[in-house]
C-alpha cells in the first residue's frame, strides 16, 4: 500500500509522515532526502548546478541507496552514509535548484519507486501523487499560510543551534516555494484526487488523526 504526502516547504510533511507510518508499520519514504544527497553530490564535486550536463553525466556515476533500521533512515551516496550533512543551508538551497533538473528528477524516479518495492510507505515529497505513485491508494496535499511555515522551520533551525532571524527563513521558504510550484517539470500541485489538509490551525496529532482515519476508510 502507498500512502502520498505532497505540500510545499515546512507545512510538516516530514513530522505527520513519519508519525502516520509508526502507526501503520510503513516504511516512511522521505524523498526530499534523495534530492539532498544528489545536491550534496554536486557541491561536493564543485559542480555548477546551472551546468545541465555535467549535472547529467555525474549522475551516471552515481548511486544513492536508502537504508531502514527500526524506524530510522540512512542515505548512502556511493556508499557512504551522508544523512548527517543533508540539512545545512547549503544543501537545502541546492536541493530546490537542482530538482529542477529534469536530468535529476529522470534518474531519481525509479530510485523512488525500487524503494516502495520493499514494502507499504508512506512517501513524502512534492510530486509523490501526481508523479511517482499517481495511483496511490491514499494521496494528502498539505498547505499551511507562509507566515506559520516559516515560524515552524524557524522553531526547528534554532531547535537545531542555527542564529538566523525569522525573515532570512521566510525569505528562503518563500524562494523555495516560488521554484518548486514553477518549475516546468513536475511542479509542486495537488493530484486530482488528493485530500486537501490546510494544517495552519492544526496540531500534529490532528493531523496524523484526519489521515489515519482517510486510511482506514479505504483499507
Ligand atoms: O522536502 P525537502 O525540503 O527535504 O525537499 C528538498 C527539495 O527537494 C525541495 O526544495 C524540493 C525538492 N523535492 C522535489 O522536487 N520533489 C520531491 N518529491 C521531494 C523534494
Amino acid at each position: 500500500m502507498i500512502i502520498a504526502i505532497d505540500g510545499p516547504a515546512g507545512v510538516g510533511k516530514s513530522t505527520v509522515a513519519k508519525l502516520l507510518a509508526a502507526r501503520l508499520g510503513f516504511l516512511y519514504l522521505d524523498t526530499g532526502a534523495l534530492y539532498r544527497a544528489i545536491a550534496w553530490k554536486m557541491l561536493r564535486e564543485t559542480v555548477s548546478l546551472t551546468d545541465h550536463e555535467r549535472v547529467a553525466s555525474l549522475l551516471q556515476t552515481t548511486s544513492v541507496h536508502m537504508q531502514f533500521h527500526n524506524g530510522s533512515m540512512q542515505v548512502l551516496v556511493d556508499g557512504v552514509d551522508v544523512s548527517g550533512e543533508l540539512r545545512t543551508p547549503d544543501v537545502t538551497s541546492a536541493a530546490s535548484v537542482i530538482s529542477a533538473v529534469p536530468a535529476v528528477r529522470d534518474w531519481l524516479l525509479p530510485v523512488q519507486r525500487q524503494i516502495a518495492q520493499r514494502g507499504s510507505v508512506v512517501a513524502e515529497g512534492r510530486d509523490i501523487g501526481t508523479k511517482v505513485f499517481p495511483t496511490a491508494s491514499v494521496k494528502f496535499f498539505l498547505d499551511a499560510d507562509a507566515t506559520v511555515r516559516a515560524e515552524r522551520r524557524h522553531r526547528e533551525l534554532v531547535a537545531a543551534g542555527h542564529t538566523g532571524g525569522i525573515e532570512t527563513t521566510y525569505q528562503n521558504l518563500s524562494g523555495r516555494d516560488m521554484r518548486d510550484r514553477n518549475r516546468a517539470i513536475a511542479p509542486l500541485v495537488p493530484a486530482a484526487d488528493a485530500r486537501p489538509i490546510d494544517t495552519s490551525q492544526l496540531n500534529i496529532e490532528q493531523v496524523v488523526d484526519r489521515m489515519m482515519a482517510a486510511v482506514s476508510a479505504v483499507s
